[in-house]
């Protein structure tokens, strides 16, 4: 099938070569012509396990292009999806600029029958303005072209986008037009060998399902970051909590892990939008407020452990910091919470020595050149001179330290713990004063004893 995807970042990108990868046609546009030209020349803009790969074999088996040239785009595919962002627009609101912006393209240019695609995700009416869109460029060009909208909104996840898409739970499908699902059918027929994947709904239903995946799967990790908190001051250690809930199968294991807090650029954007999309329709969303918000106090839980360890000022300290990314396996920080971290530990005059394995550049472009901020070309590199590390992207390479080498090389033995990557006993026995999140830790039942916890 000639497919066209709009926007090449990570699902639009990933989107793309998985669909060629199966055989199909497909012309990828962005409109940054560097992304583009960078493309063209193999380079990859984002980091994405495996992606590289199968983009190289598809550009040369010829069945993945790149371009900038809209017309081009607009003609090629009888399915085009828009995979473009939705940032948070100031009121917290999805931003849709981007969005009908390529849906007006598609209307300024198309010639023939297309099934639009909102891959991106949307609020709900998204598919109607886009229809509009569409049909008002039509109407100004005076033709009358033949198109469907469709949802199909994406569940992957950045570090494992590929498996996630070559092997989805399912495929949701909001659609009215026949010929549309028909086509959508067709496309997905390879992911549907095994058993049956694809369900098709209506239009807002498809819209309301991926907000409602995200919301659910946020407040899982809010409830269980408060119930950390919670078991620090009662002496109970969140870990086994955690194993003790997630085997019943109607909880389940995933998404139970407390920690410094979630980010990304989909779940802090996608609550807060879907909050925005409920008030204006005069719906309250007492429970997701309250995620959001124990969100934003969660990333500060580190610091605060920082602060009542070394005081308010944190003058001429330095700390090392593991990790940047929001999570393992990507480079990208779009809210993730090292910034928070960093920035306050900086504003507190601390010094802070970062290493990432991949994010290190998004980095640099993300905190721009800050006094007081620099990396390290290895974790360990990190370390010298550090009062403490602390710890805030659950990278495999940072599970099994040398806790040894930790204790030599910090200037004093601290480390902070915002994945509770450790069992407890092993940095203690080295001799390490260990502070994680909700966990039985020397240092938590000493905070407990002194009444420090705030
Ligand atoms: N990143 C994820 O893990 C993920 C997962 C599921 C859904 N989503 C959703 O998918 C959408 C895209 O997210 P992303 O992370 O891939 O975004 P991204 O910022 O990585 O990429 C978006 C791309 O669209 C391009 N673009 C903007 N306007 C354009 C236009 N008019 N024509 C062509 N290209 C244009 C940008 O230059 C950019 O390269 C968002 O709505 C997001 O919420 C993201």
């Amino acid at each position: 099938m000639k497919v066209t995807v709009v926007g090449t970042g990570y699902v639009g990108l990933v989107s793309g070569a998985c669909l060629a990868d199966l055989g199909n046609d497909v012309l990828c546009l962005d409109v940054d012509p560097a992304k583009i030209a960078g493309l063209q020349q193999g380079r990859l803009p984002i980091y994405e396990p495996g992606l590289d790969r199968i983009v190289e074999q598809n550009v040369q088996a010829g069945r993945l292009r790149f371009t900038t040239d809209v017309v081009a785009a607009v003609a090629h595919g009888t399915i085009q999806f828009i995979a473009v962002g939705t940032p948070p627009d100031e009121d917290g609101s999805a931003d849709l600029r981007y969005v009908l912006e390529a849906a007006r393209n598609i209307g300024r240019h198309m010639s023939d029958y297309k099934v639009v695609v909102d891959k991106s995700t949307v609020p709900v009416g998204t598919a109607d303005q886009v229809r509009s869109v569409i049909s008002e460029e039509l109407a100004r060009r005076g033709v009358e072209g033949r198109f469907a909208v469709v949802s199909n909104p994406e569940f992957l996840k950045e570090g494992a986008a590929i498996e996630d898409f070559m092997r989805p739970d399912r495929i949701v499908i909001g659609a009215d037009d026949e010929q549309a699902i028909l086509l959508m059918r067709a496309l997905y027929a390879p992911f549907q060998r095994s058993h049956h994947k694809l369900i098709v709904m209506d239009i807002r239903s498809a819209e309301l399902t991926k907000y409602a995946a995200n919301a659910m799967l946020a407040t899982r990790i809010s409830f269980m970051n408060e119930m950390a908190l919670l078991a620090e001051r009662l002496g109970a250690d969140i870990e086994q909590v955690r194993q003790g809930i997630g085997s019943d199968p109607r909880i389940g294991f995933s998404f139970l892990y407390a920690g410094c807090g979630y980010g990304g650029s989909c779940f802090p954007k996608d609550v807060q939008a879907v909050i925005r999309t409920a008030s204006r329709v005069g719906q309250d969303l007492h429970v997701l407020t309250a995620v959001e918000s124990a969100n934003e106090r969660q990333k500060m839980v580190l610091v605060e452990k920082i602060v009542r360890r070394f005081g308010e000022s944190l003058d001429g300290r330095r700390f090392a910091l593991w990790g940047l990314a929001f999570k393992p396996n990507t480079d990208d920080m779009r809210e993730a919470p090292s910034r928070v971290i960093v920035a306050e530990l900086l504003k507190r005059g601390a010094t802070v020595v970062a290493y990432d394995p991949v994010a290190m550049h998004e980095a640099e472009r993300a905190f721009g050149s800050q006094p007081g901020l620099s990396f390290a070309d290895s974790a360990t590199g990190a370390l010298a001179h550090a009062d403490a590390l602390v710890i805030v992207t659950e990278w495999k390479e940072f599970r099994s330290p040398d806790f040894e080498l930790i204790c030599r090389s910090l200037r004093q033995p601290v480390v902070f713990d915002g994945r509770n990557l450790y069992e407890a006993s092993l940095p203690e026995a080295a001799g390490i004063e260990y502070h994680a999140i909700g966990r039985l830790t020397v240092a938590a039942a000493a905070a407990r004893e002194q009444g420090t916890i705030a």
